[in-house]
């Protein structure tokens, strides 16, 4: 059996997991989102600072929990993009360092499909297919899901301008509320009324992609309402009614998708899988349909190191090819698969 690191550094969050098949060993995490608060988002030169300071230790403290020894690691896989490029460096420099030092293979992995990845360490192995919708701060995308480590992934629809995430983000900004804004948004809504503000559901009109979505819209419509208020803004009111509109468009878009494939299971991940009127709303439509909802736990749904290392475990299972030390920093990588390859 052999033991995988996993290191994540795309954003604000600095992640070492260690992973054995299919079981996390232990997982360590330190984020420098407080240093990013006042600026209303990630500052890039930031982030990549708090990386270089907080990596060792966070592998060290990922070791420690989990009981083993640095030589103990029998690979390495690393977060390649998409992400900022300064933070993703600082990470793949560092796993070329482990791996180079502990003579294992190096695996440069896509984040995205990390965060798929996580969820086998909960629920077991993922099914044949099924279908994932995958929503995070940067991206928000239906896709059919095969054998993760081996098959490439089919996008069936993609956002064609703002992540759901990101959405959450704006709107809290434009609400006054705290960095990260998913989390803030949450909080306000739940003393708030989901159905005062009838905000639109973007993308859900006849003619619209089945299974595209569009967020900046609706950040425009919030923008709007918050402009028009001749008196103080009912903050949880509009955070509960923008929040219903983005599960709304989520769920009608995820199920639809999983009709059209014939899947039975749908996978729910990234960073506003956290979300918990997200979860229950896509449970319940689930439920009423017949699909299983496969969800990580709230801790792993936002960015980590266990995700990057459960995502190398299935690789090295899988007997992949490692992308090696000539792996690549690629800001931008559209997910295709579950590696990143060298150009
Ligand atoms: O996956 P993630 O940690 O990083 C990216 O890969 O982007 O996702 C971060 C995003 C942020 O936009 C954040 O506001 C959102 O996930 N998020 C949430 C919640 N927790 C994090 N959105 C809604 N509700 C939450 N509870
Ligand atoms: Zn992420």
């Amino acid at each position: 059996m052999s033991v995988v690191l996993g290191i994540e550094t795309s954003c604000d969050e600095t992640g070492a997991g260690l992973v054995s098949d299919g079981v996390l060993l232990g997982d360590a995490l330190a984020s420098s989102a407080d240093e990013h608060a006042r600026f209303g988002g990630v500052v890039p030169e930031v982030a990549a600072r708090a990386h270089v300071s907080a990596l060792v230790p966070m592998v060290r403290q990922a070791v420690d929990r989990a009981g083993i020894r640095l030589k103990d690691i029998d690979a390495v896989a690393v977060t390649a993009g998409p992400g900022l490029s300064t933070a993703v460096q600082v990470g793949l420099a560092a796993a070329k360092a482990y791996a180079t030092a502990l003579d294992v293979p190096l695996y440069g992995v896509h984040h995205l499909a990390g965060h798929a990845a996580v969820d086998v360490l909960d629920h077991g192995p993922l099914p044949e297919r099924c279908v994932a919708l995958i929503v995070s701060g940067g991206h928000t995308s239906l896709l059919a899901l095969r054998d993760l480590a081996r098959d490439p992934v089919v996008h069936l629809g993609d956002t064609v301008d703002d992540a759901a995430g990101e959405a959450f983000d704006k709107v809290a900004r434009l609400l006054g509320l705290a960095y990260p804004g998913g989390p803030a948004i949450s909080q306000a809504a739940l003393d708030g009324d989901p159905a005062a503000i009838a905000f639109p559901r973007p993308m859900t009109g006849p003619r619209d992609a089945p299974f595209g979505f569009s967020f900046s819209g609706l950040k425009t419509g919030v923008a709007r309402h918050v402009e028009a208020a001749t008196g103080p803004i009912a903050v949880a009111d509009v955070a509960a009614s923008f929040q219903q509109a983005v599960v709304d468009v989520l769920v009608t878009k995820a199920l639809r998708a999983c009709r059209a494939e014939g899947a039975d299971t749908l996978l729910m991940v990234g960073g506003v899988a956290a979300n918990r009127a997200l979860r229950a709303g896509m449970q319940e439509a689930c439920t009423a349909a017949g699909i299983t909802l496969r969800v990580p736990p709230i801790r792993l749904c936002t960015d980590n190191g266990a995700m990057i290392a459960a995502l190398g475990d299935l690789l090295v299972r899988a007997d992949v090819k490692p992308t090696g030390l000539a792996s690549a920093v690629e800001p931008g990588a559209v997910l295709t698969g579950a590696l990143i390859p060298p150009r």
